[in-house]
């Protein structure tokens, strides 16, 4: 019997769709699960009549793989994964490659394709976005790990992947852990935008009035200009005009407003910190997240401070797709995608990963869950300068915030008098307003922190690091 092309492990959701794919991609495949009655459950459901068989044992699933066996793991991250390589890796082969699909943390994968290697297997950590929908029809994957690992797949990812206008939503990223970061990013940009449009929704209800039919008009006039055309203000609209079936009413106001997360926001965050990148819109919308899951006090909260009424200001007409908001909306989805190109930009320095950004642009086009039209203005961008510091001062982007910035002033004054939060809108305009100013207010930072604790600073007059003794010349009225 001949031996399959491919291996999957874990049928959860994602798991089965991407085997489903590879094997209408021609790629016969064995799947295994740790419950195997999940398996046999796949192969007489979903999977029956097609070219992939189960395997109830490891040993028997390597087994019947060609060789290099090419193993895509679909687990959960962390502690799963381990079990998995540790349990599988006694009857792997020299050159078998195993390829991580979930949304691992970037440093994991780090260890895990130095640990894989040492013992001659490959190993790939592979970020892949597009949820299950995605996942079946052609996701966005971003590879990363050793060179020649990626090439034993590259076949196989470019057929399963979405496919744009200049070809396949897949790449090679760059060395070790490097896929999964520049996952871990797109997630923090997803936060990011959910949360922007979150606000707009809040603005249009709280202070428009507007229903959640008028909203999605919105979002479906938003869908069709360049600047705002994606999957998630696509799938915004769908979310507001669903209506529960029993009584009519729509759908997303019946939902308990606390959001979780599973840990790739938080990691974006982190890591912007870490690496000294300046991402306050991606951290607004986590930090919204964590605000909103403590209903608690926040329903305490509200019936001891007293609220701000709302005070009715001008979020544009519904006709011209409420322009000002618009602009906000449009600024701060920018200042995500600048912030998170940024971040990646700083860490492919700083872990040598070489990162082609407009090549990560490129694989953002299609199948995952950041797409947008906005994704080929930032593939030109970095095209053209591929050491482009801040998508911020590329021409195009540019002439966006000069059009658009008195829009975000509006909105941010009137939701600031209205005492309505606008996390993400907000710090973006802090953000835009902070990278256009020369001289910031650090200066006195420096002399405080060189006055109680002689830190020393730099001066804008003479180069050298100076110390003053603030207390003995400093006067106190
Ligand atoms: C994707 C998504 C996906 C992610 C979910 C949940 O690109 O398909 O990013 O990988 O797991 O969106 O993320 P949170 O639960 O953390 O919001």
């Amino acid at each position: 019997m001949s031996k399959a092309h491919f291996g999957l492990i874990g049928l959860g959701v994602m798991g089965e769709n991407l085997v489903l794919n590879a094997e209408r991609n021609g790629f016969s495949s064995v799947v295994f699960n740790r419950t195997y009655s999940k398996t046999q459950d796949f192969l007489q459901g979903r999977g029956a009549g097609k070219s992939i068989e189960g395997a109830k044992e490891l040993q028997d699933f390597v087994g019947k793989l060609e060789r290099p066996r090419r193993i895509l793991m679909m687990v959960k991250a962390g502690p799963a994964t381990d079990a998995v390589i540790e349990q599988i890796s006694p009857f792997l082969e020299e050159g078998d490659l195993l390829i991580d699909g979930g949304n691992s943390e970037f440093r994991d994968t780090e260890r895990r394709v130095k640990d894989l290697e040492s013992k001659s297997f490959g190993y790939i950590g592979m970020g892949v976005s597009g949820g299950s929908k995605g996942a079946l029809e052609g996701p966005s994957m971003m590879p990363g790990g050793t060179k020649s690992s990626y090439e034993a797949i590259e076949n196989l990812v470019c057929k399963m992947a979405a496919q744009v206008n200049d070809g396949p939503c897949v790449a090679y990223i760059g060395p070790g852990g490097s896929g999964h970061f520049v996952k871990t990013v797109h997630n923090g940009i997803e936060y990011a935008i959910e949360q922007i449009l979150s606000e707009a929704y809040d603005l249009m209800k709280r202070v428009g009035g507007m229903n959640g039919k008028e909203i999605a008009d919105v979002m479906a006039f938003w869908n069709n200009t360049e600047e705002l055309s994606s999957y998630l203000v696509e799938i915004t609209e769908i979310c507001l005009r669903a209506k529960d079936s029993q009584d009519g009413i729509e759908i997303v106001e019946k939902i308990m407003d606390k959001a979780g997360q599973k840990g790739t926001g938080l990691w974006t965050v982190v890591s912007a910190l870490e690496l000294g990148a300046s991402v306050p819109t991606i951290y607004a919308s986590l930090n919204a997240r964590v605000m909103s899951s403590m209903k608690n006090q926040r329903i305490t909260a509200e019936s001891i401070i007293s609220r701000s009424t709302i005070k009715p200001f001008h979020l544009g007409n519904q006709k011209d797709g409420m322009a000002p908001l618009m602009d906000a909306v449009v600024l701060a989805t920018i200042a995500s995608y600048a912030q998170g190109m940024e971040l990646m930009r700083i860490a492919s320095k700083e872990f040598n990963y070489n990162l082609n950004m407009p090549s990560i642009a490129q694989i953002w086009k299609g199948g995952c869950i950041i797409r947008s039209e906005l994704l080929q203005r930032i593939q030109d961008a970095y095209s053209l300068n591929k050491e482009l510091p801040n998508l911020l001062i590329d021409p195009w982007f540019v002439e966006q915030i000069e059009r658009r910035i008195s829009g975000l002033e509006k909105i941010v004054a009137g939701a600031v008098q209205s005492g309505i939060p606008v996390p993400c809108l907000s710090s973006t305009l802090d953000y835009i307003n902070s990278y256009r100013t020369s001289r910031l207010p650090q200066n006195l930072v420096q002399a405080m922190r060189d006055c109680f604790g002689s830190h020393t600073y730099e001066r804008i007059d003479k180069v050298g690091t100076f110390h003053t003794n603030w207390l003995e010349i400093g006067e106190k009225k």
